[in-house]
């Protein structure tokens, strides 16, 4: 496939000079969710599946971007004199938020790329499309101007460039993911310190299954903004009374003595959902290590009710998806995946339950909804590398 790659980057750019080629994941998170702006814990996985970049140095400041997977577009082009967001630049805002980062922190690129972009995360799905073109952005930009950046950085700076450049406020999760994967470990990761953990998973007679709703979910339009500042709000009303610094800081029974300095009940349930859900985080990690997986999937279950009616995140699709996985035999646990509002569900599932957990899901979902889902049964992979 890589070889493909290559072969189209000749054709479009010619064939002289040195090209280098480089990968970063999505990924798909399985517990903790909307915490990572709350100063809580996330346990993301990288996936097998994410973005490649076929790369060659140019000797003037011109870039020029293809991508695989909108070839009707053709070979954008634009500058290093030119790093400002526009509508017109589509998928190209990516990796330019991510040289507009490089930049505003003292990194300048000196030269100018001609990139080759192709995506095997079904867009919109929830999955990282976005981040995992950051982070390959970043490892491009690390590897070709040798800048002295770590995998951590990376993510950091992916993230910068989606807040700032992109316009989406999302937390350090999915960068970090993509960034950090390592094959069959998952990362509990403290989304305070960044203090991170691998923890193996080993799942011996089951498997992880995602579940894609196919209704996309766009982040920026999003009711995602709404919520970070709901938690906000919460956190604000809470600090009058406690001494806290993050939603994360707080167990349950400490939200429950507080919880009537925050006034509005929406924000209630929202900062209910961030203290609880960062407390499953960790209790789920627990679980694992303990091989204690029947407890695993229940953390799982009870996240998803709590995206559902507190966090409010979830979609009728979604909902459905969820519902019919419960029902079966063999399905260990079950809830929404990512930001919501759409996109995926993430189910751990026996071996020997995966054939009618796609069979029966896939016809009943069909027909309650109208249109197909798809089901991946994934592999945990590594984070962003050249290849
Ligand atoms: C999106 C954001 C992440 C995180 C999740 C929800 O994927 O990019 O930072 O907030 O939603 O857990």
């Amino acid at each position: 496939m890589v070889q493909k790659l290559i072969e189209k980057f000749k054709e479009l750019y010619g064939g002289e000079g040195e090209i280098r080629r480089y990968f970063a994941p999505g990924r798909v998170n399985l517990i903790g969710e909307h915490t990572d702006y709350n100063g809580g814990h996330v346990f993301p996985c990288a996936l097998t599946i994410g973005t490649y970049g076929i790369v060659r140095s140019r000797g003037d400041r011109k870039l020029r971007f293809y991508s695989v997977n909108f070839e009707k577009l053709g070979v954008i082009e634009t500058s290093l004199d030119d790093l400002v967001p526009s509508k017109e630049a589509g998928w190209t805002n990516y990796p330019k938020g991510v040289m507009w980062a490089f930049e505003k922190r003292g990194m300048k690129l000196s030269h100018g790329l001609d990139v080759l972009i192709y995506g095997d995360i079904p867009n919109g799905s929830g999955l990282s499309s976005s981040a995992s073109l950051e982070v390959l952005t970043g490892l491009i930009l690390k590897e070709t101007y040798g800048f002295d950046v770590s995998m951590v950085d990376i993510a950091l700076i992916g993230q910068d460039s989606e807040n700032n450049f992109n316009g989406c406020n999302c937390g350090i999760m999915d960068q970090f993911a993509s960034a950090m994967g390592k094959k069959d470990n998952a990362i509990f990761l403290d989304t305070n310190t960044l203090k991170y953990e691998y923890a193996p998973v080993v799942l011996e007679d089951a498997k992880i299954v995602i579940t894609n709703s196919k209704v996309k979910h766009s982040l920026v339009d999003s009711a995602y903004n709404d919520r970070r500042n709901e938690c906000e709000q919460a956190l604000k009303e809470l600090q009058k009374e406690v001494d806290i610094q993050t939603l994360g800081d707080l167990t349950e029974e400490e939200f429950e003595a507080h919880k009537d300095a925050i006034g509005s009940e929406v924000c209630r349930k929202r900062a209910k959902h961030a203290v609880y859900e960062n407390q499953r985080a960790i209790r789920a990690v627990e679980a694992l290590k303990a091989g204690e997986i029947e407890t695993f999937g229940e953390l799982m279950n009870a996240s998803h009710v709590s995206l559902r009616d507190d966090y409010e995140v979830s979609c009728e699709e979604i909902d459905i998806l969820v519902d019919l996985a419960w029902k079966i035999p063999g399905v260990i646990g079950s809830r929404i995946t990512g930001g919501g509002f759409g996109g995926c569900t993430v189910s751990i599932v026996k071996n020997d339950a995966v054939d009618t957990f796609i069979d029966s899901i896939g016809r009943a979902y069909q027909e309650k909804v109208g249109h197909e889902a798809e089901f991946y049964v994934v592999e945990i992979g590594d984070g962003g590398h050249v290849i």
